[in-house]
């Protein structure tokens, strides 16, 4: 896509759509920054992408810190001085019925999924609007639109990952940075793996994905988890020059679960 060679920090990059992102965007010839909490995993995830790396590919460096916190995020900032392409990726989830959601689960997602995002972005969009290119991209879920019911604090941050990236949308405005949203629908990462093999400790992947899909996700139209590498194209179209008319925007990734049409 883009011709120009980039620079590119995915939080969360460790595993999942994160890594995807990665692959995705070092695949094109940028350089990528992966990031998560420990330094050790971290850095095994850039080498094991630097590995898998054929001619062409752009160079891949660790970027260890935890963004849910100020000083994580300074740490992260000072091993990404410039930066072209902010991907907010990083997330977590737990499933917890919500009369007994505590006040520290409600704020520890807020942290991570929320506030992660907006000190990145407080950090580096003002450079990049100085620069007169960038782009910014909020990884959201198909949570964000209708509130899970085993995970409501889950769904409460993902909804507010839309307003802050539409808020930031119009700030920037004019600049040449855009900043958007991806929605993605259940995807087969690491993460989503385990959740179904505890929901399903004596089935297959395929038949516990069956079950899953028919009693908690019936209005998907791909009966499936996405691929993690099929979120990640959306968010490398973002990232590209390509994606320059698109700006303060949700775009699904979502098999079809959210039963709307726009
Ligand atoms: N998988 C799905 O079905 C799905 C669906 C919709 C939306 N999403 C969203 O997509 C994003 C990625 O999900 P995923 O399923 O790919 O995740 P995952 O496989 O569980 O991986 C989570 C990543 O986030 C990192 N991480 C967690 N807390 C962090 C922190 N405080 N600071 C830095 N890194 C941190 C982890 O790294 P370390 O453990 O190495 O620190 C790991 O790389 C999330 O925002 C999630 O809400 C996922």
């Amino acid at each position: 896509m883009s011709s120009q060679i980039r620079s590119v920090l995915i939080t969360g990059s460790t595993s999942g759509i994160g890594e995807a992102t990665a692959v995705a965007f070092a695949r094109d010839g940028h350089t990528v920054y992966v990031n998560g909490r420990d330094p050790a995993r971290t850095r095994a995830a850039a080498n094991r992408i630097t590995e898998a790396a054929e001619e062409g590919w752009g160079k891949v460096l660790p970027a260890a810190g935890d963004v849910a916190t100020a000083e994580g995020v300074r740490s992260v900032c000072e091993a990404v001085p410039e930066l072209d392409i902010l991907v907010n990726n990083a997330g977590i989830y737990t499933e917890t019925p919500a009369f007994e959601i505590s006040d520290e689960e409600w704020l520890r997602h807020f942290e991570v999924n929320v506030l992660s995002g907006v000190r990145l972005t407080r950090h580096y969009a003002p450079a990049m609007v100085r620069q007169g290119w960038g782009r910014v991209i909020f990884i959201s879920s198909e949570c964000a639109l209708f509130t899970p019911k085993e995970m409501i604090h889950y769904g409460m941050t993902k909804a507010a990952q839309l307003s802050v990236s539409r808020g930031f949308a119009l700030w920037v405005a004019g600049s040449g940075v855009t900043v958007n949203t991806v929605l993605p629908g259940p995807t087969r990462t690491p993460g989503a793996e385990e959740f179904i093999s505890k929901s399903y400790p004596d089935l297959s992947f395929e038949e516990a994905e069956r079950r899953y899909f028919q009693s908690y996700r019936p209005t998907s139209l791909i009966q499936r988890f996405a691929l993690p590498s099929e979120v990640a194209n959306m968010i490398r179209y973002l990232g590209s020059d390509e994606a320059s008319a698109t700006t303060g925007s949700a775009l699904r990734v979502d098999g079809g679960v959210v039963p709307t049409i726009a």
